[in-house]
């Protein structure tokens, strides 16, 4: 702590030296996978591009609680492999019916259903005991990873199988997907980030209200890009949503609807970091670059 009260500011690596970072660590976590069929569908699926956005944020806010980002490593990792779980259902016929992922066949295109399901089976346990392996307060990151995963599910339910309560009307049921299938993941990173630098429980909240404006940013963002961007530009196929009838930002409020919630999302996200001291410069300048991102 400096005079100021905020943690004395670490260092801050690029952004591209924390993602090979990461994706050396992934790549080490999996090769604990021993059934090679299994192995390579986890590998295709985690190490295959991916803005690695999650671990990113990990890291930053570690940084910004006054530790090396890489002491997020493992919890950083924990929301990248949970993500990419995320991802292989999400494209199941059963789900979203998907065949492009980031520029290339999704995993049960190119391995089969039962390979791409347990390889997201795999991935989701395995964030659980990377988690378990962090140096400070690994139970709690762990519990945080767990819980944030649950969320994940149940939004992903309310998107796919409907069940929302019935006193939300539209805008109120677009919330709480949002909220639960993708701000959960993006908020527990940035909560275990602050959490992994053995971070006082102010910042872990300063960063948990950072993570859930962005989290909603994220998806209005991606609700925004499906219906604006091209199939090429995005690596996944554009104008699925709409084709599905999919409850998304554009479809409940309009385009420009949509324009002005990411504007307050991310004031909202600039507000929650005010208390945070001078360390906090690159998660503004991620927050930015997230709100206008094209992919
Ligand atoms: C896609 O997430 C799924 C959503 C939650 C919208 P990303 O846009 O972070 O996907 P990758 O990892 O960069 O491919
Ligand atoms: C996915 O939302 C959120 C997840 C939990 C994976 P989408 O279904 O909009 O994500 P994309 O557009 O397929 O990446
Ligand atoms: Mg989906
Ligand atoms: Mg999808
Ligand atoms: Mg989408």
């Amino acid at each position: 702590m400096n005079q100021t009260g905020h943690p004395a500011p670490v260092p801050a690596e690029g952004d591209d030296a924390i993602r090979e970072r990461i994706d050396r660590a992934l790549e080490t976590y999996l090769q604990r996978i021993r059934h090679v069929g299994l192995r390579e569908a986890a590998e295709y699926a985690v190490l295959g591009g991916g803005k690695r956005v999650r671990p990113l944020i990990a890291c930053r806010a570690c940084e910004l609680a006054g530790a090396p980002g890489s002491q997020a490593i493992p919890a950083a990792c924990a929301f990248e492999l949970i993500h990419a779980f995320s991802l292989i259902h999400d494209d199941l016929p059963a789900l979203d019916d998907d065949d492009l992922r980031r520029g290339r066949p999704t995993v049960h295109r190119q391995f089969g259903e039962c390979t791409a399901i347990l390889a997201g089976d795999v991935l989701q346990s395995m964030a659980m005991v990377v988690a378990s392996e962090s140096d400070h307060r690994a139970d709690q990151i762990a519990r945080e990873v767990g819980e944030a995963t649950i969320a994940m599910i149940e939004g992903q339910s309310w998107d796919t199988l409907g069940g929302t309560p019935e006193d939300l009307d539209e805008p109120g049921m677009l919330e709480l997907i949002h909220r639960n299938k993708t701000a959960a993941l993006i908020r527990g990173s940035a909560r275990c980030g602050a959490l992994a630098a053995d971070a006082p429980p102010a910042v872990v909240d300063a960063m948990g209200r950072w993570g859930e404006a962005v989290g909603l940013m994220f998806q209005v963002v991606d609700d925004l890009l499906d219906e604006t961007q091209s199939t090429q530009h995005l690596g996944k196929t554009a104008g699925k949503d709409r084709d599905q009838g999919k409850r998304t930002y554009p479809a409940v409020h309009g385009i420009e609807g949509t324009k002005r919630t990411i504007e307050s999302l991310e004031q909202a996200a600039e507000s929650a970091l005010e208390a945070c001291g001078a360390g906090s410069s690159p998660l503004r300048e991620l927050t930015a670059s997230l709100a206008r991102r094209t992919r």
